[in-house]
């Protein structure tokens, strides 16, 4: 049975219930209210509200560590090649990092979900392929029923893999709603549990149920608690099992202006802060897509050329 807000001390079963007919359901929620929030939503003295507060961080183990240790686990950062050498330099030199999330935005056709694929299959090549991996897993959150087990038996091929074996390595799940794609998360959070080794999650596309579903609602700050929600669930799993997150984000095609008010429409702040690498595809001529990396906390902005071609995501 897996710990519930009732296990904070101060929190009986009233409580709880107040608590989760507010949206208070986890630690997380807990973790970040003030003890005014608190005491409001479930009739509490401040200062009860305080310590339940003080015991869901503890609980998270939200504090500090030292920057040595933290030099330490960045140590063991893994690399998944993205296929191309242009668009792995442009991400540091090795492709997409453990340890992190990396979301790609951009219209229709750019090469989101092709990089999705790309990266299951490398990310099943051991460290000193030509694509380098990680001898790792996949799990895919489908959830614009557009993945295709076909292709990616494609790509596994022409990179020199059994197009079978690389597919029982990847599990797949289409997401129906947004509220199932959370669920889904936390069951690729029971498969790593069990030992399963899944070095690559991919989520594609991360926000079209959260932007279906919320359209016109006026429940913004709703849809940006679940989506915060879901983000967290994901860098947690990043941090634990050493593992890279891939998410994707359509954007409507605005040529005129790239990264204006179109781009921000969906995710928002959320996904900007959520995502430690944010790339934008375009397209260009042909085959051609051109990928800028923004907002790294270490690397340059800057922009490069990629293909799609049939052995996925290539140079351009
Ligand atoms: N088998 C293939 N061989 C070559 N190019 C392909 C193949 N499959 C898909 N593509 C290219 O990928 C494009 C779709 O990219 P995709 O990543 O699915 O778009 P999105 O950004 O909407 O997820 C197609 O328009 C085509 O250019
Ligand atoms: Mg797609």
């Amino acid at each position: 049975m897996p710990e519930g807000i009732e296990d904070l001390p101060g929190v009986g079963p009233k409580t709880a219930e107040k608590l989760r007919e507010v949206g208070f359901d986890d630690f997380m929620s807990i973790a970040v209210a003030s003890p005014v929030e608190l005491s409001a939503a479930a009739e509490l003295s401040e200062l009860t509200a305080a310590k339940i507060i003080q015991a869901a961080r503890e609980k998270l183990e939200m504090g500090f560590e030292t920057a040595e240790a933290l030099l330490e686990k960045r140590k063991d950062i893994g690399y998944i090649s993205t296929g191309s050498s242009n668009l792995d330099k442009l991400l540091g030199g090795r492709g997409v990092q453990t340890q992190a999330i990396t979301e790609a935005h951009g219209p229709f056709g750019s090469g989101k979900s092709q990089l999705g694929f790309t990266l299951s299959v490398n990310v099943q090549l051991p460290e000193d392929a030509e694509t380098p991996g990680l001898n790792g897993k996949v799990a895919f959150i489908d959830t614009e029923n557009t993945f295709r087990p076909e292709r990616v038996a494609q790509i596994a091929k022409i990179r020199g893999l059994d197009p079978k074996e690389v597919l029982q390595n990847v599990f797949v799940a289409r997401a129906f709603n947004s509220d199932h794609q959370m669920l889904l998360a936390e069951k690729v959070s029971d498969l790593l549990r069990d030992g399963e080794d899944i070095r690559l999650i991919v989520v594609d596309s991360l926000t079209s149920h959260f932007r279906a579903e919320y359209v016109g609602r006026g429940t913004l700050a709703g849809r940006q608690q679940k989506l915060n929600k879901h983000l967290h669930l994901l860098q947690k799993m990043a941090d634990q099992y050493n593992l890279a997150v891939y998410v994707t984000n359509q954007v409507m095609a605005r040529p005129d202006a790239f990264f204006g008010p179109a781009m921000q429409a969906v995710g928002g702040n959320v996904l900007a802060h959520a995502s430690t690498y944010r790339l934008f595809f375009r397209k260009s001529k042909g085959n051609k897509r051109i990928a800028r990396l923004i907002d790294s906390p270490d690397l340059p902005e800057a922009e490069t050329v990629f293909a799609l071609t049939e052995r996925g995501i290539d140079d351009g």
